[in-house]
């Protein structure tokens, strides 16, 4: 644990505990089965929870216990919600056990945590920034069990995540239903459609910067049924009527509060990409635009690859095809340069 965090136990064995931000990383090594399900509900019923609970810090734990207890359902369900409150994980190994066993539950070894730490504490262009990103699509309603959804896989806006996080920044990382796992160290929001996806946003600002990588539907089902839709042997089949959804994009960097310094959004386009993208940086508000031809021969979108044209108010950068990836690292280190 960090050297503060002795000093904070020290003040609260004394009884005069002030619980703020005491250290860069607090490290929870050996994290038991126990102390990680007290954190995943957010429990404080001993000191080292109430800390874990009361602190802004990020943490990094280095799970530890018997390998049934780690492979247990409800092990694994605190490890998801840990992981999607941000924290970050070191281990466990496979391994012989204290108990006598064999498996997955060994802490990590010393010099593991000692490497995950200093990899939690490097110094990116973005260290003390919180950037937000929009990633996968939304689904909208059309009865309980059916909706309309579009074919991003959330890979572009994830692999944009895990950048920024790896230049340092603190990313909040509001995602639809995509077909890849959000990275590990950001904070994850899960939701459905479009209207839930502006209501998480709303309620991660403010940040520094914004980048909208998110397929938003353009409209929902107005007449959504709240029972499962029956045949009803006429033949007929039911008419949708739709209505339009916000536009979540437009409505950040429009908002009266003032927008994050730098708004990004993307530009999913199938004809004269360039004008159609330059004309949507224009209307919808935001500084930059990453547009992409996601016609289904290029193979984009649900794709591994991607050829981006960067729009901003100096003009349209052409970037080669590249990995999802390499796009990601590359408009990380744009956004990191303009942050300044
Ligand atoms: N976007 C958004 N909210 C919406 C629709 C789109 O935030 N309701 C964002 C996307 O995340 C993306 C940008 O706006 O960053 C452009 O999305 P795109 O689907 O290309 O544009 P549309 O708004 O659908 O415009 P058009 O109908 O002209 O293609």
């Amino acid at each position: 644990m960090h050297s503060d965090l002795f000093d904070l136990t020290a003040e609260a064995e004394m009884g005069h505990i002030q619980l703020s931000r005491v250290a860069d990383l607090i490290v929870v090594a050996p994290a038991t089965a126990d102390l990680m399900a007290k954190m995943a509900q957010g429990r404080a019923d001993d000191l080292a929870s109430t800390l874990l609970l009361a602190t802004d810090t990020r943490v990094l734990v280095a799970p530890a216990m018997n390998v049934r207890m780690w492979d247990h359902p409800a092990t694994q369900r605190n490890l998801a919600q840990l992981r999607a409150d941000g924290v970050l994980v070191v281990g466990p190994n496979e391994g012989e056990m204290a108990c006598g066993e064999y498996g997955p539950g060994r802490m990590a070894e010393p010099l593991e945590i000692v490497a995950a730490v200093q990899a939690a504490l490097a110094e990116g262009p973005l260290a003390g920034r919180h950037v937000l990103v929009t990633s996968g699509p939304t689904h909208e309603p059309i009865d309980p069990v059916r909706y309309i959804a579009n074919r991003s896989s959330g890979a572009q806006g994830t692999a944009l995540a895990a950048a920024l996080r790896d230049l340092g920044a603190k990313v909040t990382f509001v995602t639809g239903p995509a077909s890849v796992p959000p990275p590990d160290g950001v904070t994850v929001v899960k939701v459905e459609t479009a209207r839930q996806m502006l209501a998480a946003v709303e309620a991660a600002l403010p940040a520094d910067a914004a980048v909208f990588a998110a397929a938003v539907a353009d409209w929902r089902v107005a007449n959504a049924a709240g029972q499962k839709m029956k045949k009803d042997g006429s033949g007929q089949a039911p008419a949708l009527q739709f209505a339009e959804n916000p536009d979540i994009l437009a409505t950040v960097s429009k908002r009266a509060e003032g927008p994050p310094q730098l708004v990004v959004g993307f530009a999913a386009e199938t004809e004269t990409v360039q004008a159609h993208a330059t004309a949507k940086r224009l209307r919808k508000g935001c500084d930059w635009i990453v547009a992409n031809d996601v016609s289904p021969e290029t193979g984009i979108m649900g794709g591994a690859e991607n050829a981006v044209t960067l729009i901003t108010a100096t003009g349209a950068e052409d970037w080669p095809r590249m990995g999802k990836d390499a796009v990601a690292r590359r408009l990380a280190e744009r956004i990191a340069a303009a942050l300044g």
